[in-house]
């Protein structure tokens, strides 16, 4: 069928991994508990903080915008014009955004979001990140679709 398996249970925290579902890039990321923390100290700089404008499944309507905290699982496709931003650690993302030090940059034209998928003010892309439909088969395997 169309749905993906996904083996999480060697993803590190820290680390994001890419498949492919439907043609679309997938990301999964395990977010450490750092990261989590890091969340709600830039909701003011977002357009969408609380996922209330955004398409998506009902499950990732919260701040962390997922079924699980520790697991952000997006589509990897910039909601602006669909090229494909890029994942930016380790305080590179300040560039970007003030005192935010990793989230996903898109090159066409500027756009921001953060590691729940949620866009910054004063880009070009309207909305957050697409949350796929997903779900736990057990603690080891995500299945996409
Ligand atoms: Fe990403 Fe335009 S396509 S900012």
């Amino acid at each position: 069928g169309a749905d993906v398996e996904i083996d999480i249970s060697k993803v590190e925290p820290g680390q994001l991994i890419r498949v492919i579902w439907r043609s679309k890039p997938v990301w999964v990321v395990r977010r450490t508990p750092e990261l989590l923390a890091s969340l709600s100290a830039h909701e003011d700089q977002l357009k969408d903080p609380n996922s209330e404008v955004e398409q998506q499944p009902p499950f990732a309507q919260n701040p962390y915008r997922s079924l699980k905290e520790e697991y952000l699982i997006l589509v990897g496709i910039c909601t602006h014009l669909g090229c494909s931003p890029q994942h930016l650690t380790d305080g590179a993302f300040a560039q970007y955004a003030e005192g935010v030090a990793e989230g996903f940059f898109c090159p066409c034209h500027g756009s921001k979001f953060d590691m729940a998928g949620r866009v910054f003010e004063s880009v070009p892309a309207p909305s957050n990140l697409q949350v796929p439909p997903y779900f736990f088969k057990d603690d080891a395997t995500v299945v996409i679709g």
